[in-house]
């Protein structure tokens, strides 16, 4: 197994935790543990009393069953909890992958999402987006890339660094076409929750098709990146037992508070989320304003979900560079797009976050003057 360097992790190593102004991440305003454990009356106490040994592989079964209940048709046993999402890519991948095997990957997407297959030795086929059709998946496209080898569809709804979210009926058209092939695919759901209309909300993938394995996590929508908990869900006894396999190669199990944190968080997701929301919404508004103020310096297709849009900005052909210089002047922090394409000459722009007003003035002030 060959992997590649993480280009995004890369890039944030050296400058997330030193840049004054985060302006590009993809997780939402954090918690503190006393936040968090506010929100029960009995949480502090039970934290202090949690013993800290193994948990099991799967996961604690009352975070399980706080996952199950996130989805319509999926049992506890159905889930099994990860230290993180990335881990769950990596177990799921590795557990149904050969090499030789064809897959395809919604592409630009997390790089992990076709890194891990390359690396294994598949053939992986990008499906590609661009801004020109509004960064959407095209079924199309899908029905004919699929070989006799075709082992996963892979796809990231809603998505970064887009924001795009599905009509239902194109994602009705993606489960159609799996289906009718009968291929395992692989939704990569981590930013759900994170709808701007509710009613925009999508089935997961996992409840909409049989051969569906969801992905989840508390990093994104509930602002809990630090406790590293993520999950499969899967109704297939035997994918969840190949990715059990894995597991044991890599954490084993999960952390006990943070499994313990992560169910205090699910038990109160409604309050949880809707904090985020509220954030999401009141900050994206002021992007837009600020984008609408100079329609001839950028361009976007506006997000419908999720805390990141994809933003070019006007006759920059460098955008690393670009974003070198609004580090340097404002200490603001983008991600430019190569780290997802390298022919990229858009930047992520992350606005999650309780200080994104401020990094947006900082960010405005340079732009107005070069
Ligand atoms: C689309 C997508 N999938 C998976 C992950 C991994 O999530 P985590 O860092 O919580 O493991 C990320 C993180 O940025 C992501 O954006």
């Amino acid at each position: 197994m060959q992997l590649r360097p993480f280009r995004l992790e890369r890039y944030y190593d050296t400058r997330e935790f030193a840049a004054p102004y985060m302006m590009s991440a993809s997780d939402c305003e954090t918690w503190t543990v006393a936040e968090l454990t506010a929100l029960d009356p009995n949480a502090a106490d039970r934290l202090l009393a949690l013993s800290l040994g193994y948990t099991p592989t799967t996961g604690h079964p009352d975070l399980r069953a706080q996952i199950a209940s996130l989805y319509g048709q999926v049992q506890p046993e159905e889930v099994i909890v990860h230290a993180g999402a990335e881990e769950a890519v990596f177990t799921f991948m590795n557990a149904v992958l050969e090499r030789g095997d064809h897959v395809i990957v919604h592409h630009p997407a997390y790089q992990s999402l076709a890194e891990i297959p390359r690396s294994l030795g598949c053939d992986v086929t990008p499906w590609a987006t661009s801004a020109a059709r509004g960064w959407a998946l095209d079924p199309d496209d899908l029905r004919h890339a699929i070989r006799p080898s075709t082992r996963a569809i892979v796809i990231n709804v809603p998505h970064s660094p887009t924001g795009w979210l599905p009509p239902a009926a194109t994602l009705d058209a993606i489960v159609s076409i799996a289906r009718d092939h009968e291929i395992v695919l692989f939704s990569d759901e981590v930013y759900r929750g994170l709808e701007y209309d509710d009613r925009d909300r999508l089935p997961t993938v996992v409840d909409a098709y049989e051969h569906g394995v969801s992905l989840g996590v508390m990093s994104k929508a509930y602002g809990l990146a630090g406790l590293r908990i993520g999950w499969l869900a899967t109704h297939s006894p035997a994918l969840a037992r190949r990715v059990c396999q894995v597991k044991d190669y890599t954490t084993i199990c999960s952390s006990a508070p943070s499994e313990y944190l992560a169910t205090i968080a699910l038990a109160h997701r409604a309050e949880v989320l809707s904090r985020n929301v509220g954030i999401i919404r009141g900050n994206l508004e002021l992007l837009r304003s600020f984008l609408n103020a100079r329609l001839t310096q950028f361009s976007w297709v506006p997000p419908r979900a999720g805390p990141v849009a994809f933003v070019e900005p006007a006759r920059v052909t460098d955008v690393e560079g670009y974003c070198d210089m609004v580090l340097e002047r404002a200490g603001v922090l983008l991600l430019p797009g190569t780290v997802f394409d390298e022919a990229s000459r858009a930047v992520r722009v992350g606005f999650g976050r309780r200080s994104f007003p401020k990094a947006l003035d900082r960010f405005a002030a340079v732009v107005d003057s070069v």
